[in-house]
């Protein structure tokens, strides 16, 4: 985390080993890690503050369940090589296997199932062999899920709809590197990524939960941050791991309640509207929840 603040060509240029991004993918791939759930709900309440039209994005809520252990970021062989002419290229292997298409298929079923049952698998079918088998393997699991809607889109147009036409989509599920891209898109939607909490589950629904923000050291120690998007962590805990719906509403009904009251950190409010700090916002969840 350290490393990656320091940023630019300092940053750039350390070798893969100490790159963060190289701790954070080791946990998940030693946890079993493999599905990351990460909702974008826009409160109605922020609609205004989106960069994007409020008619557009009011009401939003969509989930992207992207596959986290596999796919081109841990496909072997990988590095760099001679190419035949002679020059230097680097390269990548991007698989999955029926397996693991399967396993986080079956969480974006399971996940649509228990909301607006629409399920829109997201490939690049019409060019990757990977993503054709990540299609007939989606398909064909489809058939133990006829209550819920499945539809496939190639990423390039999933890119433009989720800009265009948000609310088309329930929940979205891909691969690692298309999630991974989507995801970060879909977070704009949402107004500011202080609002974005996420998950990361095994196969038995244990999990990591942190907010989609990274350690924002902009604005570390300032009493700046946005402390929803980890308290919203908190509630897909409760949700997700320990199975208490009944705990994660109510942490979500205070959030709710404190943006209905108008409280806002500098990064939801609009121009000249007051705000209140992290530990203000804090607190006032917390008089909310009881
Ligand atoms: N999931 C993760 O673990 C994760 C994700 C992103 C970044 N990071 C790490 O975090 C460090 C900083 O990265 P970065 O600056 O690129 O991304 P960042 O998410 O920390 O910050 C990006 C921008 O968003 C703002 N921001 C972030 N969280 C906010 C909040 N809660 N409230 C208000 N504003 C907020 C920051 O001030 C900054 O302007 C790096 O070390 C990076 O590797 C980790």
């Amino acid at each position: 985390m350290l490393l990656g603040a320091v940023g630019g060509p300092q940053y750039d240029t350390l070798p893969r080993a100490l790159r963060p991004e190289q701790g954070i993918l080791g946990i998940r791939k030693a946890l079993g890690l493999f599905a990351n759930l990460r909702p974008a709900l826009l409160y109605p309440e922020l609609a205004a503050a989106s960069s994007f039209k409020p008619e557009v994005v009011a009401g939003l809520d969509l989930m992207i369940v992207r596959e986290l252990t596999g796919d081109i970021y841990f496909g072997q062989p990988r590095g760099r090589r001679k190419n035949a002419a002679g020059e230097d290229e680097g390269f990548d292997t991007m698989h999955y296997s029926v397996s693991e298409i399967e396993r986080i298929a079956r969480v974006g079923f399971e996940t649509a199932r228990r909301r607006g049952k629409k399920l829109c698998s997201v490939d690049k079918a019409n060019v990757l062999d990977t993503s054709m088998l990540w299609r007939e393997v989606v398909t064909a699991l489809g058939r133990d899920y006829p209550d819920v809607e499945l539809s496939h889109m190639y990423v390039d147009n999933a890119a433009m709809q989720l800009v265009k036409r948000p609310k088309q989509f329930d929940v979205i599920v891909t691969g690692n590197l298309f999630g991974d891209i989507l995801s970060d898109e879909a977070s704009m939607l949402a107004g500011s990524i202080g609002m974005l909490p996420s998950a990361s589950l095994d196969a038995a629904a244990k999990g990591l939960y942190e907010p989609i923000h990274g350690s924002a050291p902009d604005i570390a120690g300032r009493d700046l941050a946005n402390p929803l998007a980890t308290i919203l962590s908190l509630a897909m805990m409760f949700r997700h791991t320990f199975a208490r719906a009944d705990v994660a509403d109510r942490i979500e009904a205070a959030v709710r309640r404190v943006l209905a009251a108008g409280l806002r950190t500098g990064d939801i409010a609009l121009p000249g509207e007051a705000t209140v700090g992290t530990k203000a916002m804090g607190a006032a969840v917390v008089a909310a929840l009881a």
